[in-house]
């Protein structure tokens, strides 16, 4: 049983997040879809529960994050947002919901806010998106950004490569996250920079930068079914396992599944 860290029982918002980065501390972020692991992650003391939109892969097995919709996510956010006590909540704004205009965009946020009922929104992209993320802003709802590898471009990118090898790609990262900052979010994903981008990024704002793939940052996000070991073929270089929960499973089951066969279970203790 190894011991984990809850600095401060309050409930997590925009200000303690902000508070967090004056004084130097990190913010600990992981995915959740569901009531159940939500509630473990919060009572863990992760500051900021996701609800990503990696629910696509995670829970329904799509090669990608662009065939999750908005109804869908609505149903995991709000399994999520009803387990959290202490963890600021986050959904992410699926693929296509936040492109075709501000209007549509702050329509489909309202919705995703008042059917889930979760602390706020993150949206992927920057100078391109900036109106609409500026119209959510505006319904008073709290934004996280999201730059460098974005997943729900990635038939653009071509792959799930480092994103902002190239100087003019890292200008024009610099130059979104001060937008972003500046239009009002509260805090910015960036994912699969180069560290030293990272650093940079961290310097210029004073909203949280967390980072992942992206090295030191504000604070670190995990999708946590790959952090827990349960994706067995999935470990790329910056995930670190906490837990084997792919063996741990498939032997507990395993156990299961002789013991109903050979008759050993349930026993006269189990049984009314
Ligand atoms: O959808 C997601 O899980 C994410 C994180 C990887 C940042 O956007």
């Amino acid at each position: 049983m190894s011991a984990y860290i809850v600095e401060d029982e309050r409930k997590v918002t925009t200000l303690r997040l902000r508070e967090m980065k004056e004084q130097g501390r990190q913010v600990a972020m992981l995915t959740s879809y569901d009531f159940t692991m939500a509630g473990i992650v919060d009572k863990a003391g992760v500051d900021i529960i996701l609800v990503g939109d990696s629910a696509s892969n995670v829970m329904q097995g799509n090669l990608t994050t662009v065939p999750i919709t908005l109804d869908e996510m609505i149903v995991y956010a709000r399994g999520v947002a009803r387990a959290a006590q202490r963890a600021m909540v986050v959904s992410d704004m699926p693929f296509g919901t936040y492109h075709a205009s501000r209007e549509d965009g702050v329509k489909n946020a309202v919705r995703l806010m008042q059917k889930a009922g979760v602390d706020g929104l993150k949206l992927e992209g920057g100078r391109e998106i900036m109106d609409t993320v500026k119209g959510i802003l505006d319904t008073g709802i709290p934004v996280m950004g999201h730059l460098g590898l974005t997943p729900q471009s990635v038939y653009k990118f071509g792959g799930y490569g480092l994103r902002a090898k190239e100087q003019a790609e890292a200008d024009k990262l610099v130059e979104d996250a001060m937008m972003l900052e500046k239009a009002g979010c509260f805090a910015l994903v960036l994912e699969k920079i180069p560290s030293w981008l990272t650093a940079k990024v961290c310097d210029e704002l004073s909203i949280p930068v967390i980072g992942i793939g992206a090295g030191p940052a504000d604070g670190q996000v995990l999708v946590l079914q790959d952090m827990l070991g349960m994706n067995k073929g999935f470990k790329p270089k910056f995930l670190r396992h906490y837990a084997d929960l792919y063996t741990q499973i498939t032997d507990a089951v395993g156990q299961y599944v002789t013991d109903v066969k050979s008759g050993s279970y349930p026993n006269e203790n189990e049984w009314y």
